[in-house]
């Protein structure tokens, strides 16, 4: 288990296409090794109530659905999201800063804010797709420029690939959250993620928290997966740590 200030740095993807599927899998879990992920098949399928029902079992819920929409649809979309007791959602940083500095102000004053982030580049989009959507920055420019503008604008990190968070951790600072997908045990299946990284490589390179879904929900004893996963966070913080304090 993690004992460090942040708590639990695995958010598992709760990956499911029904609420039953999904409460089923989260009554394995223990809200105290890992915070879940809801993204939008699940909830498009399950609506709120079944965050809610994540948030009532003690659960830390990662609201996925990255808003992008002008700014008042996306600042009143994440105050409803805030009302539903979620620890973490987020928006597209392409959405501009205009859009997140209302997403922001629509959480300003609440005692416990959600964690709000910003999507840089679908990191399902090459430089060609890029081209086609007229944006001609090489892919790693466009996701240090919409990095600094999401923290210029308020947001309290990014979803990046591993890849990208050394970098990312040397442009936006130390407090700044970097969140990051593709992960995988050294010896494990790739799924269809191409660039994946191990969970003690993305800590070392700042991750903050990693989101892991099928190593974990498709494995024959979760639990186990978990806590692999989560000893290894520990020894790559704690071989940071020695290496700061040298
Ligand atoms: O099963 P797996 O570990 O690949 O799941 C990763 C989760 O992270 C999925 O919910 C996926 O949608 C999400 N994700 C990703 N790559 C991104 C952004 C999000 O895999 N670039």
């Amino acid at each position: 288990m993690n004992m460090d200030q942040k708590g639990p740095r695995v958010i598992v993807a709760l990956d499911y296409a029904s609420a039953a599927e999904a409460l089923a899998f989260a009554q394995r879990l223990d809200p105290k090794r890992c915070r879940v992920k809801v993204g939008k098949e699940l909830f498009t399928v399950t609506g709120p109530a079944l965050v809610e029902q994540l948030v009532a079992r003690g659960f830390d819920v990662f609201l996925d659905l990255k808003y992008h929409d002008i700014p008042n649809t996306v600042a009143s979309a994440c105050k409803s999201a805030a009302a539903l007791g979620v620890w973490m959602m987020n928006v597209h940083a392409s959405g501009g800063r205009t859009m997140m500095q209302a997403a922001r102000e629509a959480l300003a004053g609440l005692s416990r804010p959600p964690k709000l982030i910003a999507v840089t580049v679908l990191t399902s989009l090459g430089a060609e797709d890029l081209r086609e959507t007229g944006q001609m920055e090489a892919p790693q420019l466009l996701v240090e420029r919409l990095a600094r503008l999401a923290a210029a604008s308020g947001m309290d990190g990014v979803v990046c690939s591993a890849q990208e968070a050394s970098l990312l951790r040397r442009a936006c600072g130390p407090a700044f959250c970097l969140v990051t997908p593709g992960i995988r045990l050294a010896d494990a299946a790739q799924d269809d993620q191409k660039r994946i990284v191990t969970p003690q490589k993305a800590i070392s390179d700042g991750a903050d928290y990693l989101v892991v879904g099928r190593p974990i929900t498709r494995a024959a004893d979760p639990l186990a997966v978990l806590d692999r996963i989560n000893a290894d966070i520990a020894a790559a913080l704690k071989s940071s740590a020695g290496k700061m304090s040298r």
